[in-house]
């Protein structure tokens, strides 16, 4: 699982980036929305978790900046079980230091178009808590919409949703 975008190298991850990994799941305000930030021992179940889906396809990527060669966030496909349907969700989280770059647009839409590609699936969503409106925001730049409103994992989500293009 390779992709690559104007400015992102999209691969998979591995143990050796849980320093700059946990720079992004470890921060506080990034992780806001989430129920807290992630230990350094659940940033590396994290990544195996990830190596375990990449033989079929899926997985949360490591998100490389070309310019500096550095890791600077993930973002990825991977199934989740939304109301007892499996679906698959485009997920992202970027370094604060680099937020409002672009870089979560740029590297979902990659990963969205290579979900079409890899996956006979009709849509591809976003699970966003609805006061997260950075990944709202990136959601809809890259077309996505509201499906609906759905309790899941102790919190309401928006599932946003974007159709394959026939
Ligand atoms: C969500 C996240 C990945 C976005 O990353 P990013 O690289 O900064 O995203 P982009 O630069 O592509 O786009 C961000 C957009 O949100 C907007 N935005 C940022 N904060 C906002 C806020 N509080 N309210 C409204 N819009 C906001 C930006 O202005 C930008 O939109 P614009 O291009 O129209 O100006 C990043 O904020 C993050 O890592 N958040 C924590 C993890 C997370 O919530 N992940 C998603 C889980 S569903």
């Amino acid at each position: 699982m390779l992709i690559e975008t104007d400015r992102l190298l999209l691969r998979p991850l591995i143990f050796a980036d849980e320093p700059a990994l946990a720079a992004v799941l470890s921060d506080a305000e990034t992780m806001l929305w989430y129920p807290r930030p992630y230990t350094a021992d659940e940033v590396r179940q994290r990544i195996g978790q990830q190596m375990g889906r990449y033989p079929e396809g899926s997985g949360l990527l490591g998100m490389v900046e070309k310019r500096t060669g550095k890791l600077i966030g993930d973002c990825g496909p991977t199934w989740q079980e939304v109301e007892g349907r499996m679906e698959l969700e485009i997920g992202y989280h970027v370094n604060r230091e680099r937020w409002n770059q672009g870089f979560a647009t740029e590297a979902a839409k990659a990963v969205m178009d290579y979900a079409f590609r890899r996956f006979n699936v009709d849509r591809v969503i976003s699970m966003i808590r609805p006061e997260n409106m950075a990944s709202r925001r990136v959601a809809e730049k890259n077309g996505l919409t509201v499906d609906r409103v759905v309790f899941w994992r102790d919190y309401d989500h928006c599932v946003y949703q974007r159709m394959r293009s026939r």
